[in-house]
């Protein structure tokens, strides 16, 4: 059966664990607020996009774009923590599906919901960023507003980088708990055996072969998206280091800049080096804004044609949880979330994507 959405009312203590070096766990209340108004399912109907959202490179923003996505975080951290638009709750939709927050509804014991190491990623992710942007925008009355993608991949016109734009400290788009070491203009690794040392011109080789490797020759769903996971399944030893299901794109490159972005003198690397924290930086959405532009690369603009998701219908039906624009809770399917232009979002083509499709 598909994974459906747990019990909201059970709620327990997220716990993350180090990745690397000595063992240290935290615990960490992402407890979802409830809204009073009642859950609603997702539908084309409801959603249907007015106007297109075009998500371009965070590198090549402009200073009206930078003023408005700050504005926007602005007004959505100063929401309360008991709105589920606020930052605080963004974040913990993350964590609280991530690091155990709630267990599967219908199974024995604690099995549970893990939305990382599986075919669950991609479409989970997207349906994450789709409704935190229309969060945005909706504060800021721009129902044209897009986030930004960090366009990592792009070794040729600075994409490679930290964007800018994240890095002026007391800013609504700046995290402190970031590594002081990936300041622009260091090219910041796609993987994490890559030293941060290294001349730029290894790490570019490096990091085209990384991006051949985590899209290109990830040529199934399988290898691409992740494997499979189904109700009751119970991933709750998988860790970034062991992601048995995970896909190319979440335990290569995904995961290299998770790895590069969080403070290593920090516990657990925060923010970005732990699921439980990584979205209390607002990079993340830029990140994860171009995890979700390189399926639809994968998808359709490949040399060899068209590749294909998952058409399991335990993988199409999966059920999770997000709060949309008016704070309601909405259910929504892995399914509607398959073509990203029908939820209203486009993306401008990567700056240099032929440089590592041909590597
Ligand atoms: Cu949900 Cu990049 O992790």
């Amino acid at each position: 059966a598909p994974v459906q959405i747990p019990d909201l009312s059970r709620c327990q203590l997220s716990s993350a664990s180090a990745p690397r070096g000595p063992p240290l766990t935290l615990y960490f209340n992402c407890c979802l607020p409830i809204p009073k108004q009642p859950m609603v399912d997702f539908s084309f109907h409801t959603y249907t996009p007015t106007v297109r959202r075009v998500r371009r490179p965070a590198h090549t923003a402009n200073a009206e774009y930078i003023a408005k996505i700050n504005k926007a975080y602005q007004l959505m951290r100063a929401l309360p923590d008991t709105d589920g638009r606020s930052f605080k709750a963004q974040a913990d939709i993350h964590c609280s599906f991530c690091n155990g927050g709630y267990p599967q509804k219908g199974f024995q014991g604690d099995i549970p919901l893990q939305v990382h190491f599986s075919w669950l990623f991609l479409p989970w992710h997207r349906w994450y960023l789709y409704f935190h942007e229309r969060i945005l925008g909706s504060l800021i009355g721009d129902p044209s507003f897009a986030l930004v993608y960090w366009n990592w991949d792009d070794q040729k016109t600075g994409g490679n980088q930290v964007p800018e734009m994240f890095t002026p400290a007391n800013t609504a788009i700046y995290e402190e708990k970031r590594n002081k070491n990936i300041q622009p203009p260091v090219i910041v690794p796609l993987a994490a055996s890559t030293p941060l040392n290294d001349s730029n011109s290894v790490k570019i080789d490096k990091n085209l072969n990384n991006m051949y490797q985590s899209v290109v020759t990830a040529s199934t769903a399988t290898l691409f998206m992740g494997g499979i996971v189904r109700a009751g399944d119970d991933l709750s030893n998988a860790s970034v280091v062991n992601a048995p299901l995970g896909g190319g794109i979440e335990n290569g490159v995904h995961n290299a800049i998770h790895f590069y972005v969080g403070d290593s003198t920090t516990q657990l690397s925060q923010d970005m080096g732990n699921f439980a924290t990584a979205s209390r930086d607002p990079i993340f959405y830029a990140h994860h804004s171009n995890v979700d532009r390189l399926w639809e690369v994968w998808r359709y603009n490949l040399p060899g044609g068209e590749r294909f998701d998952h058409n399991d219908p335990d993988f199409l039906n999966a059920q999770f949880v997000f709060y949309d624009e008016r704070g309601r809770m909405v259910r929504v399917l892995a399914k509607d979330a398959l073509d990203s232009k029908k939820l209203g979002v486009y993306y401008q083509k990567g700056e240099s994507d032929d440089l590592w499709i041909n590597y």
